[in-house]
């Protein structure tokens, strides 16, 4: 695997494989556990057009932690600022002698652009396009999910709230849909497209109604940021209709697993209690997403499975 652009063009036995390598990441680099050499003498580029905290510094100790030299780039204070267009940037950055560069971008497509740009050895690792996908963190999500539950295959996954801007929902649909999992899409109508059915799951408009069935709930952060009218909704009226609260833990099963990409807004999708209660496994999710991340740059810029 050269690059990953998303869940969508994987098949099962790619994502268990990642998945299966992830495994064997988990501590490394912490504590007692030495650092691998799987990138030794890589070195890898982040590239962030957007803000990040888990994703960017996740990326950057996995591949320290693997071996590997990371530089980062920051667009404020950069030549982009004199109008230098995203290609020339990366084919600049490129010409210095890197093996991967992680890219975030605002625009759906941008780093499968980037593949068409670069040279054929340097791998490009989508770290979130536009509303497209966000295959580490569906990775992440999936393996704290098969670390708590066992499997995939059979479970109920909701997916909750504001699905229209999320890639964080799409690359979840994708993984879990080709493991074998049921999703469940649930939000307000103005914040689910029509065109999620096409991938084969449930559209739902009333969370109280599917909680009881699903085995995992999957908090999406409604991201106000990229609202183009007031948002309808109010936050009132979403937290009240889709917020995960102590009451509504009361009608769902007693081991349901609840998860959140990050950040979360506290109070929105998710009550204090709830995130920091006792089937929360957000925190999980976050030390998982470094193991993942570790077996994603492996498996590219180190060179094929482990
Ligand atoms: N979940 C996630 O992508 O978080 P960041 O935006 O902080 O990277």
């Amino acid at each position: 695997m050269k690059h990953l652009l998303g869940l969508n063009p994987l098949s099962a036995a790619d994502i268990t494989a990642l998945l299966d390598r992830a495994e064997t990441y988990v501590g490394v680099g912490v504590g007692d556990v030495p650092k691998r050499d799987d990138l030794k003498g890589k070195l890898i580029v982040t590239l962030f057009f957007e803000p990040s905290t888990r994703t960017k510094i996740s990326f950057q100790l996995a591949a320290r932690r693997l071996g590997g030299d990371v530089q980062d780039f920051s667009p404020g204070g950069s030549s982009t600022s004199k109008g230098e267009t995203f290609i020339d940037t990366v084919r600049n950055i490129e010409a210095m002698g890197i093996d991967a560069v992680i890219v975030r971008h605002t625009s759906s497509g941008a780093p499968e652009m980037l593949t068409r740009h670069l040279q054929k050895h340097v791998s490009v690792i989508n770290a979130g396009d536009g509303s497209h996908e966000h295959p580490t963190q569906g990775l992440l999500d999936i393996l704290t999910i098969r670390q708590r539950k066992g499997t995939i295959a059979g479970l109920t996954v909701a997916l909750v709230g504001d699905i229209l801007h999320s890639r964080v929902a799409r690359s979840n649909i994708h993984g879990l849909t080709k493991l074998g999992a049921k999703v469940i899409v649930c939000g307000p109508p103005t914040l689910v497209p029509p065109e999620v059915r096409q991938f084969g799951v449930e559209v739902a408009d009333d969370l109280d109604d599917i909680l009881p069935r699903c085995d995992v709930v999957n908090l999406l952060r409604v991201q106000f940021e990229r609202q183009r009218s007031a948002f309808f909704p109010s936050v009132g009226e979403y937290a009240h209709l889709f917020g995960m609260n102590g009451g509504r833990m009361k009608r769902a099963k007693s081991d349901v697993l609840i998860l959140a990409p990050g950040p979360i807004n506290r109070g929105v999708e998710i009550t204090p209690d709830v995130a920091d209660g006792p089937n929360s496994a957000i925190l999980a999710q976050v030390e998982n997403g470094l193991a993942v991340r570790m077996a994603v740059l492996a498996t590219t810029a180190g060179g094929g499975r482990g």
